[in-house]
């Protein structure tokens, strides 16, 4: 379900709305306040910070109304995220929030953060709604507010595919969700055309499930594009390891294991509307990985698309497979500037980084750093990781081109050696890869963040993609 919060802007603040949300700096002038707005700082010794919010009940007709007296802070994005997402989550179950934004600061982030706070996603009876409905009491220019709508609308789109049962997205319901969200011209192969065409680490990876793999291609082509950004996604749409099964108990989290390729589709599906000027293919190679009859089997070699040939010692090692498919495809096909790939890889990478710090891996020192940038900006955080070539050996086999894991632990680095991996699939282009398999799904309900898929990729693409001309 689509986050469900409508959002308005108005210039002047309508008379007598019940929720007033007014930013407090010091110098506070809110007509209606009982008591002078320093002296009930003082007393319920306010500080401005943000995420702090001050209740404060007045007259409004015939019952009660509040004025909620909220901190921003320094102002930064980072501040403003915390005292937008604290707001929401404070009128939870009501109606309606009228919201006086702040003086200066990036008002797109205040908007994005409003609406992340009100997402949720459930089956069944509603639980206690988020807000329904936020005005933002704004009198400048209003597409700042917008983008950031935009944005966080998106992000809700990944969230909801990550959060729907596997049971529903099969890789089939997933090709049909990204050509009808995005509504870009795609191209999508099916088990059959798969196995046409070579995709031998998709149909592999794809052929011990009843609902068979598809890649799913997404096009769009704005006009006088110079540059062309590839994306690959990865999307397992369960992972129970395959014959190499998972234990039970984290099992369930693999409900989410194509949450790259639903930051792909999200990604896609906002580019036209914010003027991306770059051409931008989207791939996302869908597959789910079950143990059955038609398995396949911990020591089965089987050929990537453009020959390279795998020995598969781990049938849970099975993003990499999939995604190599991809990458050699987008390498040897679509002649890309850039390639970037993002994927719930390694389970290493959460132990690295734990769950606010996506890995970052990149070809190219220019591409890492400006990924890292953006990563910063919108709070997408990265942290650049290294390519250490000596591992690469862990990738040897004995009888093909590369072992898709290490046998044994000379090497470790789990998520090290799954990009090297990668990294023999881009053909030397420039090349980054994120890891998000500790970020993409969240254990708690807090700020911007909802328990269970967080979209986390969205906003560090967008904001990448929209620097690039
Ligand atoms: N989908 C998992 C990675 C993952 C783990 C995502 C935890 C989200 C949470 C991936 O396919 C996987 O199983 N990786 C293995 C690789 C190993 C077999 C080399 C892992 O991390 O254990
Ligand atoms: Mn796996
Ligand atoms: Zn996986």
């Amino acid at each position: 379900m689509p986050i469900e919060t409508s959002l308005s802007v108005a210039a002047e603040p309508p008379a007598d709305v019940d929720l007033f949300a007014v930013p407090y700096t010091g110098d506070l002038d809110v007509p209606d306040l009982p008591l002078p707005a320093a002296e009930l700082f003082a007393h319920y010794e306010a500080k401005g910070e943000a995420g702090e919010v001050i209740e404060v009940p007045v007259a409004r007709g015939s019952g009660v109304g509040r004025i909620l007296l909220y901190g921003v802070g320094d102002g930064s994005p980072r501040e403003l995220r915390k005292a937008a997402a604290t707001l929401v989550r404070r009128v939870k179950g009501r109606k309606a929030l009228t919201v006086v934004l702040p003086d200066g600061g990036d008002l797109s982030v205040f908007a994005e953060a409003a609406l992340l706070a009100a997402y949720s996603f459930r089956i069944g009876a509603p639980g206690k709604t988020p807000v329904r409905a936020l005005t933002f009491v704004h009198d400048g220019d209003e597409a700042a507010i917008r983008r950031g709508e935009t944005i966080a609308r998106a992000v809700g789109l990944a969230r909801d595919l990550s959060n729907t049962p596997a049971s529903v997205k099969t890789p089939a319901w997933l090709a049909e969700q990204a050509v009808a969200q995005t509504g870009l011209q795609a191209r999508v192969w099916d088990e059959e055309a798969l196995a046409a065409d070579g995709f031998g680490g998709i149909s592999a990876v794809g052929m011990g499930s009843a609902n068979p793999p598809r890649l799913i291609q997404l096009s769009y082509a704005p006009e006088g594009a110079g540059k062309h950004v590839v994306l690959v996604g990865k999307g397992i749409t369960f992972d129970s390891g395959g014959l190499s099964i998972k234990p039970n108990d984290n099992m369930k989290f693999q409900k989410t294991d194509m949450a790259g390729g639903a930051v792909v589709i999200a990604v896609m599906s906002i580019l036209a509307e914010l003027g991306v000027r770059v051409r931008v293919t989207g791939l996302i190679a869908s597959a789910e990985n079950m143990p059955s009859g038609s398995a396949q089997r911990p020591s089965d070699v089987i050929t990537i698309h453009g020959g390279k040939t795998v020995e598969v010692l781990n049938t849970d090692a099975e993003g990499r497979l999939v995604m190599a498919d991809a990458l050699a495809y987008a390498d040897a096909t679509l002649d890309p500037d850039v390639m970037i790939d993002i994927a719930t890889l390694t389970g290493a990478v959460r132990v690295a980084l734990g769950a606010g710090v996506g890995g970052l891996y990149a070809s190219d020192d220019p591409l890492a750093k400006e990924l890292a940038e953006s990563g910063e900006h919108t709070g997408d955080r990265l942290w650049r990781m290294p390519l250490v070539d000596d591992y690469a050996p862990a990738l040897k086999s004995a009888i093909a081109d590369l072992a898709n894991v290490e046998s044994g632990s000379t090497y470790g680095a789990g998520s090290i050696t799954a990009a090297l991996f990668l990294r023999e699939f881009t053909g030397g282009r420039p090349w980054a890869h994120l890891d998000i398999a500790g970020v993409g799904r969240s254990s708690v309900d807090e700020g911007t963040l909802s328990k269970g898929a967080t979209g986390f990729g969205v906003r560090v693409l967008v904001d990448w993609l929209s620097g690039q001309a």
